[in-house]
């Protein structure tokens, strides 16, 4: 079996929902606290023992390589100031793994996203962690795919269950349990976006993938579809209702930051645990929460 070496990070969307400030900030360039979004999905893709990663990016997110580029002008003044530890952290995201970027050049849907890194993956079976999909877990959830995977040798779906009504915003998933394992199902059939009778279940995919490379040639002959866009989901449906995929409920809290709602829950998460301030930030918290319950 072919070892997970490789990831891909499409976050080459244009972020609707995050408007105004996605207009001037890539979504994925947003903080949590005081790291940009996807440096917890690199970060999440290396603890996992991804050792390339390919970041699909458009013209307007340069900032993303520049965040994980050395840069002289911030070594000296941090030198010359003796902030060595800050240089040192600094140092440490850029040399995390191998980061290459590739832009997208139109906004054709995840799918195309995905389509575009071919070259890059070859013939080996990979990992696509989607841009706006941020996971807090005790095992990576690349890790828990890669696992699934090893136990399987299939291509490997990450869900969660969503409540039946928010299921036509995401995907659905026909599944039947495989025996002797509590969170794994065997998917054969999935529908994207879903109206109103066409769910298969509640069980929904929730923003990691592990598919073989097979997955380039369904994608360049997909039509358009939910939305107007190439859909990763067509492409996996395809795999699915021919040799079936692995649906695997990870561990692990997932927040859409995508959504303003999700940046902010997430802010949070990480501003209870963050060093620096997370002893002053929960005081601030507790009291605020005894505020707003009068
Ligand atoms: P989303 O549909 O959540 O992202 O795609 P979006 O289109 O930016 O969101 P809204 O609805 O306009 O707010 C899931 C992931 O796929 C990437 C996005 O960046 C996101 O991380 N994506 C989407 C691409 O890379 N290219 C695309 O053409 C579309």
């Amino acid at each position: 079996m072919k070892k997970i070496r490789k990831a891909i990070i499409p976050a080459a969307g244009l972020g609707t929902r995050m408007l105004p400030i996605s207009h001037a900030v890539p979504k994925e360039m947003l903080p949590i606290v005081d790291l940009p979004a996807v440096y917890y999905l690199v970060e999440e893709a290396v603890k996992s023992g991804i050792e390339e990663i390919l970041i699909i990016t458009n013209r307007d997110k340069e900032c993303m390589e520049n965040f994980f580029d050395f840069s002289v002008e911030y070594d000296s003044k941090l030198m010359s100031s003796n902030k060595t530890k800050e240089l040192e952290r600094l140092h440490a995201i850029a040399n995390m793994a191998n980061v290459y970027f590739l832009r997208q050049k139109e906004t054709k849907g995840l799918g195309h996203a995905v389509g575009r890194a071919r070259a890059f993956v070859g013939n080996e079976p990979f990992l696509v962690l989607y841009g706006d999909d941020i996971i807090f877990s005790e095992t990576p959830v690349c890790r828990q795919l890669i696992d699934s995977y090893e136990r399987y040798g299939r291509s490997v779906v990450g869900v969660k269950p969503v409540p039946m009504e928010l299921v036509a915003k995401y995907c659905s998933l026909k599944v039947e349990a495989i025996e002797g394992s509590e969170n794994e199902y065997f998917c054969d059939d999935m529908i994207e976006k879903p109206k109103k009778g066409e769910e298969f279940s509640n069980l929904s995919i929730l923003g990691r993938v592990l598919l073989e490379s097979e997955i380039f040639d369904i994608i360049d002959a997909l039509p358009p579809g939910a939305g107007g866009e190439i859909q990763l989901t067509d492409a996996m449906a395809k795999v699915a209702r021919e040799r079936g995929v692995t649906a695997l409920e990870f561990e692990g809290t997932r927040f859409d930051l995508g959504s303003k709602l999700g940046l902010m829950m997430a802010n949070v998460v990480k501003a209870a645990e963050h060093e620096e301030i997370g002893e002053d930030f929960k005081r601030f918290i507790l009291d605020f929460a005894e505020k707003l319950k009068k």
